[in-house]
């Protein structure tokens, strides 16, 4: 059975680097994929605080909305639409300061500002994202870029 997560203070550096190991801790042992995302992004959700986060899983070569935690979302994303589709195609992590300069930014909530989505990657192919929104600006760096990127390799697909 899992144990509640303390929140950690500290700098945002600080705070993902307690976070991994819980994560690490919840995930180990368990096998079922749904059950993993589920709380992953409830980790990330009650240390962050973010407005949106969640998993979109590729299925019949389109994005279907998994486990998240937020207000409801757009359920299916074409490959190459909006940020998520986009980092999909691209199969990299995207970084959007400011959800209306975005090109194709697909708002599924208009309190969304920000935005990072981060592919997960196996054996070369994209087989889902990982989107968080925030409902300020410019609340995405290279800091969430490496530690989101290494808390979705710790789940197994
Ligand atoms: N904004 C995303 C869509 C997903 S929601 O934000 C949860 C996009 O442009 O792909």
């Amino acid at each position: 059975m899992a144990e509640d997560l303390s929140i950690i203070t500290g700098s945002k550096e600080d705070q993902y680097q307690s976070l991994v190991p819980q994560i690490k801790g919840l995930l180990e042992g368990e096998n079922d994929l749904v059950a993993n995302l589920a709380n992953t992004v409830a980790a990330l959700k009650e240390q962050f605080g973010w407005l949106w986060v969640g998993f979109y899983v590729v299925k019949n070569n389109e994005l279907v909305v998994g486990p998240f935690q937020g207000p409801v979302a757009c359920t299916r994303i074409r490959k190459g639409k909006g940020v998520c589709g986009t980092s999909w195609a691209e199969a990299k992590t995207i970084i959007v300061p400011d959800v209306e300069k975005f090109p194709g930014h697909i708002a599924c909530s208009s309190l969304s500002k920000s935005e990072i989505v981060v592919p997960v990657i196996r054996n070369d192919e994209v087989v889902a994202v990982l989107d968080v929104d925030s409902e300020d600006l410019d609340q995405f760096d290279p800091t969430d870029q490496r530690y989101l990127e290494e808390i979705v390799n710790l789940i197994s697909f």
